[in-house]
């Protein structure tokens, strides 16, 4: 056994100094399917093979139909299954089968702070991608907030490795529960779009391991996805496409990965090097399908001895483990789309993602006894956002907005009147958010004039998929369209005003938070978006959802803009904060934020007590148990997040004041006092040793922290860990 233990580790280490990329393969455990594809890989002609690395259409790669295998084909994600568009053109195809379900955006899911609903999406959208036929699903996608304007923010999750994780585990083990493949995106470092297939992310190894790669290294090592996109960025002076870092080395060496490297469309820049460094399929290209660079140049690549036929096996090995996993198992699900059942998991989705941000009179939820008549106020009010920008979008089968969810649960008993108040510019595809904020005074004063009339008001601002889109970032945190004038004004006329932001990032809420007590976060909430936020407002929900990542008083303080490292000189953005992103830089640096990570409030309350831990010392391999006491001293059940963070005492390097190891959220009845139980293994405490390559669990004392949000912190012990 211990012969056997050497004789393989000799064996990576000879594959690793070889630089041979298919002897990642090697070092697989081979099964009866290994075997099986290796017997189909035998059969195929160079030819056959080469065109399987390419694709041949908008959203498809070629099969071997003398072999029966069939057509690659993959859509995005990740707000639901986009529409058909034609096969070469990305207009609408036009069909009439493929309206489907807009699920709530990411840094909604990231805001329900519950894998549960991770899960549920995954599972909406694989059986939606089976109902068109669609193998490989381009989400989830879920790259670190690392700054608040990056357009792609609102797709991101959250600002936290661990919380990415979690979520991104669920939402893979969803898809794929449906025999349908999700693809990780964008894998790696992937945090603006300035520049977005330009920019050259600098990150020392350390922060690449501790902060951008751990939830990839979860979804795929404990999701087990089958395919990953690479990004546009390079990192660290190549290319994520031709990385071999990123994709040889870590991704297939060192995680084990056994599916398919996907390239984003159109981020392949080089022949030889991208094959090489392990990407396996290229897609999005232009110019015709036979001249892309993993087709007729490949082709003679391997002809000329540059690229070995065993990489090319290695590549087509990846596809077709994909596609035994997916349209080639056994039992594979017919699907199904735009159903009830997946408007409901929409739906609680969406009311979980909802933010309580303030209700410093108890104006919510509202009295609906008391309550005859409300303004609702705003543009978004009325708008959808399943489409916009440059993004992908999805035709939806309905999309209920703020107004008719209100509608549709108070109206008749109480008069719902509506006003625009300000009116979203329209920024078009590729548009840009400057000129974007002029108030419309005329639609303001219809706005005050109705508020005046009604014992509420209830204001639904934001931004839209045009303003916060793929391609492009903010140009700063300002709400847009003159919204701040709008709430000014209607808050002076109405003291019963509600304001309500929905959009996907954060934004400069200073002015709000100063002069209004009511205050909700919704997203670009899906299509059962507008009932999720009536039910909130009229506490038929109980809103649970937290701030996934940080809101700054002022962008100055955020840590790429602190050190003026964004949008990068010279295309070179370097990552110069290391470690300390988003909570982890605002907590070290002792910055107050407007709303911190994790924050979010509940109609009722939760008294944590009796914080406890099995052990005062721990092991390298031990496991962390935790307990905690969570009373709901209210009178109505709510759910709390339950947030554990721990830190380093006196660490021998430098480190943020704590990290987010473990959270749960639970349903906690009123007068209800629940036993939390969390766990947190000892060796996920490790820091990565950048001149070692190691990670190191320091010896020492920590200090663990029990917390409503990353501020709100109840209850605190500390524990040492030793040899
Ligand atoms: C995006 C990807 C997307 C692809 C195909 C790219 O521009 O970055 O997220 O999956 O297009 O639509």
């Amino acid at each position: 056994m211990k012969n056997n233990t050497y004789l393989y580790a000799i064996a990576i280490c000879l594959a690793l100094l070889t630089g041979d990329p298919a002897r990642g393969y090697a070092q697989r455990k081979s099964g009866p399917l290994d075997l099986k594809i290796n017997a189909i890989v035998k059969k195929m002609t160079l030819e056959e093979k080469i065109d399987m690395l390419h694709g041949n259409a908008l959203f498809s790669s070629a099969g071997v139909p003398r072999l029966a295998i069939p057509e690659l084909t993959c859509d995005d994600g990740p707000l639901g299954v986009r529409e058909e568009v034609l096969r070469f053109d990305w207009k609408s195809a036009n069909w009439t089968t493929d309206s489907a379900t807009f699920l709530p955006n990411g840094s909604a899911i990231a805001a329900t702070w519950n894998p549960v609903m991770a899960n549920k999406y995954g599972i909406v959208l694989g059986e939606e991608a089976n109902a068109r036929k669609k193998i490989v699903m381009l989400a989830p996608a879920f790259n670190i907030c690392r700054m608040p304007l990056c357009g792609r923010t609102y797709e991101y999750y959250s600002e936290d490795p661990y919380l990415n994780g979690q979520l991104a585990v669920q939402a893979v083990k969803g898809i794929q529960s449906q025999h349908v493949a999700a693809c990780v995106k964008h894998y790696a470092v992937n945090n603006q779009e300035i520049n977005r297939s330009t920019v050259n992310a600098v990150v020392d190894e350390r922060t690449l391991r501790e902060i951008y790669l751990p939830a990839f290294k979860a979804a795929i090592q404990q999701g087990d996805a089958w395919s990953i996109m690479s990004a546009y960025n390079k990192v660290n002076g190549y290319w994520c496409s031709e990385n071999d870092i990123l994709l040889n080395q870590i991704l297939k060496k060192e995680w084990g990965f056994k599916g398919a490297v996907i390239s984003d469309w159109g981020g392949v820049h080089h022949t030889l090097a991208a094959a090489n460094a392990g990407l396996d399929l290229e897609m999005g290209s232009s110019g015709p399908y036979d001249q892309w660079y993993f087709a007729k140049p490949l082709l003679a690549a391997v002809k000329a001895g540059k690229v070995t036929e065993k990489v090319i096996d290695d590549k087509v090995r990846r596809i077709l483990w994909l596609m035994y996993h997916t349209s080639l198992s056994e039992n594979h699900p017919n699907g199904s789309i735009a159903t009830p059942a997946h408007d409901k998991a929409a739906y609680d989705i969406a009311s979980e993602s909802i933010v309580l941000l303030k209700n410093d009179q108890h104006l919510l939820p509202l009295n609906t006894k008391a309550v005859k008549s409300i303004a609702v106020i705003g543009d978004n009010a009325t708008k959808t956002f399943a489409l916009g920008g440059y993004g992908a979008g999805v035709k939806v089968k309905h999309e209920i907005t703020a107004l008719a969810g209100i509608k549709a649960k108070l109206g008749g008993a109480v008069e719902v009147k509506f006003a625009q108040g300000y009116q979203a510019a329209s920024l078009g595809r590729r548009g840009t958010s400057e000129d974007s904020n002029k108030p419309d005074q005329a639609l303001i004063d219809q706005a005050v004039a109705l508020a005046k009339t009604t014992d509420v008001a209830i204001l639904c601002i934001g931004s839209n998929r045009e303003f916060e889109s793929e391609g492009r970032d903010r140009k700063n945190l300002e709400l847009p369209f003159g919204e701040q004038a709008l709430v000014s004004a209607v808050t002076a006329a109405n003291p019963n005003t509600i304001v309500v932001v929905m959009a996907g990032a954060p934004y400069d809420l200073n002015e709000i938070n100063k002069t209004n007590h009511t205050i909700i976060w919704s997203w670009f909430n899906g299509s059962e978006a507008g009932t999720a936020l009536a039910d909130v407002l009229t506490g038929t929900v109980n809103p649970s959802g937290k701030m996934p990542f940080t809101f700054p008083v002022s962008l100055k303080d955020s840590p790429a803009f602190a050190l003026n490292t964004y949008p990068g000189e010279n295309l070179t953005a370097n990552y110069a904060e290391g470690i300390l992103v988003g909570y982890r830089w605002y907590d070290t640096k002792k910055i107050d934020p407007l709303y911190c990570f994790g924050y979010g409030l509940s109609y009722t309350e939760f008294a944590f007590s009796n914080l406890k831990l099995n052990n005062k010392s721990y092991r390298e391999g031990d496991k962390i148990m935790a307990s905690i006491n969570v009373k709901n001293t209210g009178s109505i059940s709510g759910k709390e997040t339950v947030q554990l963070y721990i830190g380093k005492l006196n660490s021998a390097v430098p480190r943020a004041e704590k990290e987010l190891r473990s959270f749960k959220k639970i349903l906690i009845a009123p007068s209800q006092t629940a036993v939390v139980s969390l766990s947190v293994a000892v060796h996920d405490l490790a820091y990565f040793d950048d001149s070692t390559k190691k990670w190191v669990v320091e010896k020492g004392n920590y200090k663990i922290f029990a917390g409503s949000s990353s501020k709100d912190i109840r209850q605190v012990a500390t524990f040492s860990v030793h040899n």
